[in-house]
């Protein structure tokens, strides 16, 4: 059975005093101890986040890392080497608004994928269609070959330490939340997809959804066969409200 993963992308949000708030007001919120909780804040408050959480069971993920695993010449890029050096356990690939804002195509996402697992962090594969894509009936084609990017070059079995989040592009940051039939038609066909190559990593593949998780449309989602939590951006940057998600995947 897999274990359900709820997973907080703070994206470009906070300061030293808003986190150690954040944090500390997460520290009262009971989190349920079937369900793996994640947060992944931004690049420079990494290490700090760490070591504030060190006691619990969240683990720490980032938000991208370098294609180049070696250190090398390579100003601003962060390498997953570095990432695993400072305590993550996890990384974003493919985020949509990575893929939109810097460009970044199916080849460098699975080139940061493979980067990811060799510094043994587990990759995070983000996918999902925009809402014109969606509208032409393209949503799985394209979160097909958004997966297949990785999955043909390396193969079913790099799915079974990695996660794929399904994020369509139309529902992050709108309120525009898929409905739950939307969202386990997708999921349902993605592991039918990974299940036409392994049914054993199919099997034990998490799948979560995101676009306007919250609190109140979170136990709907979670319920469903194939989702098996949540990547969730707004939302958890309160303390209660991601609590009560977390919660609702238990
Ligand atoms: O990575 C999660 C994020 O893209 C979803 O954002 O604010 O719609 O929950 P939000």
């Amino acid at each position: 059975m897999r274990r359900p993963l709820v997973a907080g992308n703070w994206k470009m949000h906070g300061t030293c005093a808003s986190i150690k708030l954040l944090l500390n007001e997460l520290a009262t919120q009971v989190l349920p101890a079937e369900v793996d909780v994640a947060v992944f804040p931004g690049l420079v408050y990494l290490q700090a986040v760490g070591a504030q959480v060190a006691q619990s069971d969240i683990v720490v993920g980032a938000q991208d890392c370098a294609v180049q695993l070696e250190e090398g010449a390579l100003t601003g890029e962060t390498s997953a080497l570095q990432l695993a050096d400072i305590g993550c356990s996890m990384v974003l690939v493919g985020h949509s608004e990575r893929r939109q804002l810097q460009d970044e195509t199916d080849s460098v996402i699975c080139r940061k994928f493979i980067a990811a697992q060799a510094a043994g962090l587990t990759p995070v594969l983000c996918v999902g269609e925009t809402l014109a894509e969606r509208e032409a009936g393209q949503a799985l084609a394209v979160v097909q070959r958004q997966i297949d990017a990785v999955l043909v070059e390396l193969g079913v079995d790099v799915f079974a330490k990695a996660v794929i989040a399904y994020e369509p592009v139309w529902a992050i940051g709108s309120g525009l939340t898929a409905t739950p039939e939307q969202a386990q038609d997708i999921h349902a066909q993605i592991r039918a997809h990974i299940a036409s190559h392994s049914a054993g990593v199919a099997q034990g593949l998490r799948i979560l959804y995101g676009g306007s998780v919250k609190a109140a449309n979170a136990a709907e989602l979670f319920a469903q066969a194939d989702i098996d939590g949540g990547l969730v951006g707004g939302a958890s940057l309160n303390a209660k409200e991601f609590g009560a998600i977390c919660r609702a995947a238990g």
